[in-house]
C-alpha cells in the first residue's frame, strides 16, 4: 500500500496490551493498518523486562533507542540480575502517573511507545498507528513522542475530544516543546494547570534524530463532534474513525438524560444515530467502527462513503493479539457454548463512560467476583487530578478504596460498581500483580457486542484463528492470491 493512501482496514488500538506489537506487525505487513495501544505500555514494558517476556525483540527495540544511557538506566532498573530469580513474587512498583512526571517514569513512557511502535514496524515497509486515549491525559505528550522517534506513520486518538493533538504532533515532530492542559477537578474550568514535554531537555544534549509528521485519527462518535475538530484553531485531523456504540472498549455515553434499560445498560436512541452524510460533507478520510466485522459490513461502510473500517473485537481475540492465551482460549469456548454475554455497563470505568466488560467465569466480568476484589490503587492511569483544600494537586479514582476516595474529597456515590480497569486490563494480558497475602489481580476483558461473531474466523474443528483469517474475511478474499 502506497503510504499516500488511506488504508482500507484499521485493526483498532486496545488497551491494555492487547493490540500489541504482534498483531499490529501482521496486519500492516498485510498492506492495512495495524495499530498499537500506547495505553500503560511504560508499566507493561517494565514488567515484561522484569519477566522477560519477548526478551529478544524488546532487546532488539532497546538497542535501537536514539539515546542510549536511558536504556541503560532502564535494565538497570527493571531487568533481573543474572542470579536473581526470575518473578520470585511481585512485580516491582512503577510509578504512578502525575501531572510533572519522575524522570523514571518519563523515559519509561518515551521508551515504551517507542518499543512497541519500532517492533510492529520491524522487517517491513507498511503502516503503523498508536492509538491512545484522550481521558488518560498526563502520558501523552512523552507516549507521541516516543512512537514518533520510531517513526510512527498514523496516531489515533479518542475517549474525549482530541482537540489539541494536531498541534501537539507539530510540535513534537520538530522537536518543540509542546504543552497540554490538565484537567483539575475542582478547579473552576481555566486552564491552568498543564502537562509539559520539552524533546531537547529530555534528549540530554544527544543529537535529536530527523522525525516525519505522521497522520492523526481522531476518534469520534458524532458528525457535529468531528466537525468541531476539523474547524479547530489547534489544525484539523487528517481523518475520523466514526465509533458506534457496540464497539469493545470505552463507548461515548448516550446524549440526554441517562437511561438503563431492564439490565441496567444504557439505552442509546435516535440522538445517537450519526449523520453519515454530515461526516463525508466534511472532506476527510473517514471509517466506521463498532460491530463492522464481516464483508458486508465493509461495504456497507464504504458504501456510505467511508474509506473504510476500524476492527477490534475480532481481532482481540486472534492468535497474535496480547490477551493471555488460556484466557482467549476459554472465551472462544464459552461463546462457542452461546455464553460469554458482553455487557455495556454504565458503572464499571471510573473514567465515567459505559465500558463493555465479557462476562466469562474468574474474571472480574461477573459482577460476584469483581465485588469480592480487594480494592487497591497502585498503577494508576484513570486517576483523575483534584485541587486539594490546601492548594495542592491530589490524585484520585473511584475505584481505589473507598474511604481513602471519600477523604480526598470525591463522593460516596462515585464509586458504586466502579472496577480497577488498569489491574484488570494488565491481567487480562496475563502480567497481573501478585499480592502480598497471595492472591493475584484477576482478568477483566472487554469486547463489543459482536463478540459472538469471532467464532466466523475459526475453521472448522479449530478454537483459534489469525491476524490474516480476520482480514481475509473483512476484504472477502484470499490474501495469498494476487487481488
Ligand atoms: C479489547 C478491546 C480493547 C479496546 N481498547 C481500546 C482503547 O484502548 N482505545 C480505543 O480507542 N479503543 C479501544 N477499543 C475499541 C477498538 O479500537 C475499536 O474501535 C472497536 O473495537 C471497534 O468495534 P468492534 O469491537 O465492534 O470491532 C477496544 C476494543 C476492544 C475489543
Amino acid at each position: 500500500m502506497s503510504k499516500k493512501s488511506f488504508p482500507r482496514i484499521i485493526q483498532g488500538g486496545m488497551g491494555v496490551g492487547i493490540s500489541s506489537w504482534k498483531l499490529a506487525r501482521t496486519v500492516s505487513m498485510e498492506g492495512e493498518l495495524g495499530v498499537i495501544s500506547g495505553t500503560a505500555v511504560a508499566l507493561t514494558l517494565a514488567r515484561r523486562i522484569m519477566e522477560k517476556v519477548d526478551e529478544d525483540d524488546v532487546n532488539r527495540a532497546l538497542d535501537a533507542f536514539p539515546f542510549p544511557k536511558m536504556i541503560e538506566r532502564i535494565r538497570t532498573k527493571y531487568a533481573p540480575s543474572p542470579d536473581e530469580k526470575l518473578n520470585k513474587d511481585r512485580f516491582k512498583a512503577v510509578s504512578m502517573p502525575t501531572i510533572e512526571y519522575s524522570k523514571d517514569l518519563l523515559e519509561l513512557t518515551v521508551v515504551a511507545c517507542f518499543v512497541e511502535v519500532y517492533m510492529a514496524k520491524y522487517g517491513h515497509d507498511g503502516v503503523v498507528g498508536m492509538n491512545l486515549l484522550e481521558k488518560i491525559q498526563t502520558p501523552t505528550l512523552p507516549s507521541i513522542y516516543g512512537a514518533l522517534l520510531a517513526n510512527v506513520d498514523y496516531i489515533l486518538m479518542g475517549a474525549g475530544i482530541p482537540i489539541r493533538i494536531p498541534k501537539v504532533i507539530d510540535e513534537l515532530s520538530n522537536h518543540q516543546n509542546s504543552s497540554l492542559p490538565i484537567k483539575v477537578l475542582e478547579d473552576d474550568g481555566n486552564e491552568t494547570v498543564y502537562s509539559k514535554f520539552s524533546p531537547v531537555e529530555f534528549a540530554e544534549g544527544e543529537a535529536l534524530p530527523q522525525l516525519k509528521r505522521p497522520r492523526f485519527l481522531a476518534i469520534v462518535s458524532s458528525a457535529p463532534l468531528a466537525l468541531h475538530l476539523s474547524r479547530s484553531q489547534y489544525g484539523s485531523p487528517d481523518g475520523f474513525i466514526v465509533e458506534m456504540p457496540i464497539a469493545g472498549g470505552h463507548n461515548a455515553p448516550p446524549r440526554g438524560k441517562l437511561q438503563l434499560s431492564e439490565l441496567g445498560e444504557p439505552i442509546y436512541g435516535v440522538r445517537d444515530e450519526v449523520d453519515f452524510k454530515a461526516i463525508q460533507d466534511i472532506g476527510l478520510p473517514f471509517y466506521l467502527a463498532g460491530g463492522y466485522g464481516s464483508h458486508e459490513q465493509y461495504i456497507m461502510a464504504t458504501n456510505l462513503g467511508a474509506s473504510g473500517i476500524q476492527v477490534g473485537t475480532a481481532f482481540a481475540f486472534c492468535e497474535e493479539s496480547g490477551m493471555e492465551k488460556s484466557l482467549k482460549r476459554r472465551i472462544i469456548e464459552a461463546v462457542k457454548k452461546g455464553l460469554g454475554r458482553v455487557r455495556t455497563d454504565p458503572l464499571a470505568s471510573p473514567t465515567g463512560f459505559p465500558f463493555k466488560v465479557v462476562e466469562i467465569e474468574d474474571t472480574n466480568g461477573i459482577h460476584e467476583t469483581a465485588e469480592k476484589r480487594q480494592r487497591i490503587c497502585d498503577l494508576g492511569y484513570l486517576r483523575e487530578a483534584y485541587r486539594k483544600e490546601n492548594g495542592n494537586i491530589g490524585y484520585r479514582c473511584p475505584s481505589e478504596p473507598v474511604d481513602d476516595y471519600v477523604k480526598k474529597g470525591g463522593k460516596l456515590e462515585d464509586t458504586v460498581g466502579r472496577r480497577c480497569l488498569c489491574n484488570g486490563l494488565v491481567s487480562t494480558m496475563g502480567l497481573g500483580q501478585k499480592r502480598r497475602n497471595g492472591t493475584e489481580e484477576i482478568p477483566l476483558v472487554t469486547a463489543g457486542d459482536d463478540l459472538k461473531y469471532v467464532l466466523r474466523f475459526l475453521k472448522p474443528g479449530q478454537l483459534s484463528y489469525t491476524a490474516k483469517d480476520v482480514l481475509e474475511i473483512l476484504l472477502g478474499k484470499n490474501l495469498n492470491k494476487a487481488s
